[in-house]
């Protein structure tokens, strides 16, 4: 009897902690990496890996979801090549005076094939190459 009532604490508190679990995933993209592929693999290069944790640390959110344009929903983003050498989207940056330059196609189009847009693992970013 009194084993039954230990496991039924047991069950209710492993559903608690299940429910807070859920409860805090919609955050998760904030650490998480973002892959962009409407256009890179069709076009013959790897996936683009953003790791957005490593950014958002570094720049407050206003600079890419209201100055840059960038839609807060991961795949919502048409973003040309020809976009990012004009000075648009990751361009506004990665101009070699904020961040390295355009020219390192690979820290970029760094995702393994075939990997679709969306957002890729939890508290992790892991950045160039991972997924
Ligand atoms: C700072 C990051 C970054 C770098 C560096 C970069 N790209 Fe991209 N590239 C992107 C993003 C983001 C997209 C859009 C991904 C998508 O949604 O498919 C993209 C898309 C593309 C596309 C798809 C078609 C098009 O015209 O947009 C091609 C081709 C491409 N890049 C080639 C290159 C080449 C070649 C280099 C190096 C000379 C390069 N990229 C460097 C971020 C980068
Ligand atoms: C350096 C630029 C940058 C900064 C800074 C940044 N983000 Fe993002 N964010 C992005 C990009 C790029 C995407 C992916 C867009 C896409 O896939 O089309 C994104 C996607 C998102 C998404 C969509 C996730 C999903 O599940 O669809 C949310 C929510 C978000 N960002 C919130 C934030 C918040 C909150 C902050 C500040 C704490 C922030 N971002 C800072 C660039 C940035
Ligand atoms: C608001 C400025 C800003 C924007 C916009 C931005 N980046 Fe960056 N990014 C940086 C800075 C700064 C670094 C660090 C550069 C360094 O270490 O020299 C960086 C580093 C990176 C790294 C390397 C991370 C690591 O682990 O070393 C990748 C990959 C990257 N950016 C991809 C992107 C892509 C893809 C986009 C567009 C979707 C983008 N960035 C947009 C500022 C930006």
């Amino acid at each position: 009897m009194i084993s039954r009532l230990a496991f039924h604490h047991l069950a209710v508190g492993l559903a608690l902690v299940a429910g807070l679990f859920l409860a805090g995933t919609p955050a998760r993209a904030e650490y998480a990496d973002v892959v962009l592929n409407r256009y890179a693999e069709k076009e013959g290069m790897r996936p683009v890996i953003f790791p957005h944790w490593f950014h958002r640390i570094r720049f407050r959110c206003k600079v890419c979801h209201a100055e840059l344009s960038f839609k807060m929903r991961a795949g919502s983003n048409a973003v040309k090549m020809s976009d990012i050498i004009d000075g648009r989207f990751c361009g506004a940056c990665h101009n070699g005076e904020i961040a390295w330059s355009v020219e390192n196609c690979d820290l970029c189009h760094s995702g393994k094939a075939g990997l679709p847009p969306g957002i890729f693992g939890g508290h992790e970013t892991l950045g160039p190459g991972r997924w």
